[in-house]
Formats: structure tokens, sequence, C-alpha cells
């Protein structure tokens, strides 16, 4: 069996990196990557720039992004314009966008990964908490993917990758506003996918499972025992890394996924065929849905 590919849990890049794909699958590309500046958006725009791609990462934090693309920059050679945009404000998006395009004259790539999460039982989550988790999500997606369609890709294609989850596939405890926010996601991706296909767009979603090294992971309990132990019962008894989800993420942007869209390719190591879900993951998780 494959081992996973080296990851470092930080955002930061690297130390080094093997080529497993032709290092220059995406040359002279640019991605326009939400949520860029950390976890796993940050890795994926450091995979893509080895790959040859110049990015934008732009996320609410100018600071956080602005630290991150002077790292990208200087571990990989490759150009990374940081801008600040909320994926709730439609105005925010398209100045950013029409930076981009100044910046770079084209996007060729859309990486929704901008998200927002938290643990909370379904029996307190008030209607703004779930209203927020859906705009950020699941509109945010919408917001970003449509003025980039309006601004670029109509004219002249282009792929967009959702990042999404398996959460609403069996549905999981304290999950709810998450879980129908990415399944609303993946709805979209098919219908995107049809809609703007003719256009030479291809859209799909990839699902990552728990990944070490995230905010993400560590809003849904991080290394505590009792999740520890049923990661441990997934079928590949491990964490995926950020690095294996970037690489997933390369795939489904480059020209080897030509003939993809509509697709929710899940990256999970199996985790969401076997992964308990009872009322005794409420009673171990209970205490992280404390707000944060
Ligand atoms: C219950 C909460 C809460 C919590 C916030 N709220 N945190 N409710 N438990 N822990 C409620 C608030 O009380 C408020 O409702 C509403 O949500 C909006 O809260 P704000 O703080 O005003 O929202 P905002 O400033 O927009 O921040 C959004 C956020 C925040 C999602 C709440 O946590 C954030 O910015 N997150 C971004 C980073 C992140 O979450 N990364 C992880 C992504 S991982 P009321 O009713 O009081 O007004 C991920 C994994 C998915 O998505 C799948 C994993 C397998
Ligand atoms: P993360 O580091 O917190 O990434 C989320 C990013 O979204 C942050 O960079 C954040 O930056 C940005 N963001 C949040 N709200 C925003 C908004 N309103 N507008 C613009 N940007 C916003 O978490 P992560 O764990 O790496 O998650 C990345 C993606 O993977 C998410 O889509 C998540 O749902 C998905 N995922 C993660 C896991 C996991 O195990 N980690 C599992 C399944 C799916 P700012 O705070 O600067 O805005």
């Amino acid at each position: 069996m494959a081992q996973p590919p080296p990851d470092v849990r930080e955002d930061d890049c690297l130390p080094e990196y093997h080529h497993l794909f032709c290092p220059d699958l995406l040359q002279d590309k640019v991605a326009f990557i939400t949520g860029g500046g950390s976890g796993i958006g940050f890795r994926i725009a450091e995979i893509f720039m080895r790959h040859g791609c110049y990015t934008v990462i732009a996320s609410r934090s100018l600071p956080r992004v602005s630290m991150a693309a002077r790292k990208l920059a200087a571990a990989t050679g490759q150009r990374c314009l940081p801008l600040s945009l909320d994926v709730r404000s439609p105005l925010a998006i398209t100045a950013a966008v029409e930076q981009a395009l100044k910046e770079f004259g084209k996007i060729d790539i859309l990486i929704n990964c901008a998200a927002g999460n938290f643990l909370c039982p379904a029996g307190t989550l008030s209607s703004n908490a779930f209203k927020t988790v859906m705009d950020i999500d699941t509109l945010g997606t919408f917001n970003v993917s449509r003025i980039l369609y309006e601004k670029f890709f109509r004219d002249h294609g282009g792929v967009i990758v959702n990042i999404t989850a398996t959460l609403g596939t069996r549905g999981q405890v304290l999950q709810v506003h998450a879980g129908s926010a990415k399944a609303a996601v993946d709805a979209m991706t098919r219908h995107l996918a049809v809609e703007w296909g003719p256009q030479n767009i291809r859209v799909n979603s990839l699902a990552p499972g728990l990944i070490s090294g995230t905010e993400g992971f560590q809003r849904l309990g991080g290394l505590q025992a009792g999740l520890n132990a049923k990661v441990l019962a997934s079928p590949l008894k491990r964490l995926g890394n950020k690095t294996e989800i970037a690489h997933s993420a390369l795939f489904l942007a480059s020209p080897l996924a030509s003939y993809m869209t509509g697709a929710v390719l899940v990256v999970d190591g199996g985790s969401w065929l076997t992964f308990p879900n009872d009322v005794g993951l409420l009673a171990d998780l209970t205490s992280f849905s404390a707000k944060l």
C-alpha cells in the first residue's frame, strides 16, 4: 500500500517535495483559491504552484493571506497574489476577481475552499448559526462561482473544484449545519456542471475526510482519545494529510480529469463507510460545542 506523502502540520510549505505528477502540469495556469491562506487551501496553493501555476489566495483576513503568499512565493518561486474578501459579499468578490484579472490577465481554475464550521447539537443551534454556515459554505461557493463565470469563465471556459465533505452522506451528530451546507454544494456542483458544461467549464466536488494539521480537524475534536480511536477503526486506519487532498485537487483541476464533470471525489480513506455515529459520540464531543 502506498505511504502518504510527507506533510507539516502548520500553515508552512513542505521542506522538500517529490513530484508524483509532471512538474509542468499546470504551467502558466492561474488559480483563484478562496480560503487559500490556511489549512487545506494553503497546501492546494502550494502544490499547484509547485506544478507551474500562479495563484490568487483570498479570505477575510488580509494579514493571513499576505503572510501565506510570502511563504508560498518563497518556497516555489511562483507569483501568489493575496486578496481580502468575504465570500458572503458579492461586491468584495467582484473587486477581487477584477484585481486578479488585472494582475494575471486570466483565471483558469477556481477552488472554493472557504468554509466555517463548529460542533453544535441541532437542538441548541440558533437560526443565525445555521444560516451563517450556509452563507459561507453554500452561498459563498455560489457567489464566487457566479461572479467568476460572468467575469471570465463564460467566454473562456474554466475548471471549478468545490471542497465539500461527506458529513451529509449518512448524517452526522452535531453537524446538521455543515452537513446540509456541503450537501447543497455537491448538488450545486451537478447543476453547474450541466448548465455550464457546454461553455467548456468543468465543475467537480472534492470531499476530504478528517485531515491532520487543520482548523477543521481541531474543531471536530482534534486528537482527543475518543475521536482518535474512531479514526483508527476506519479502513485505512489513519487521518489524511493536506498534501493528499492537494494532490486530488491537482488531479481534478488538471487536464488529467478532462472528461470529469459533475462528480464528487471522496478522499477520506474510506472513513465515511465505517465511521461510528452513535449517541456515544455526542457525549464524547459535547465539550467541543462551546463557542470557538
Ligand atoms: C454554536 C455558534 C458557534 C458555536 C458561532 N455560533 N460559533 N453557535 N456553537 N461554536 C453562532 C453565533 O452565536 C451566531 O449566532 C452565529 O453562529 C454567527 O456567529 P459569528 O461569530 O457572528 O459568525 P462569523 O463571525 O461570521 O464567523 C463564522 C464562524 C466562525 C463559522 C462562526 O467560526 C469562523 O469564522 N470560522 C472560519 C474558520 C473555520 O470554521 N474553519 C473550519 C472549516 S472546517 P447568534 O444566534 O448568536 O447570532 C470545515 C469542516 C467540514 O468546514 C467537515 C469536516 C469533516
Ligand atoms: P481552515 O484553515 O479554517 O480554512 C477555512 C478558510 O476559509 C480560512 O482560510 C478562512 O480564512 C476562510 N474563510 C472562512 N470564512 C470565510 C469567508 N466568509 N470569506 C472568505 N474566506 C473565509 O480549515 P480547513 O480545515 O483547512 O478547511 C478547508 C476546507 O476543507 C473547508 O472547505 C472545509 O469545509 C473542508 N474540509 C475540511 C476537513 C478537515 O478535516 N479539515 C474535512 C472535510 C472538509 P479567514 O478566516 O481569513 O477568512
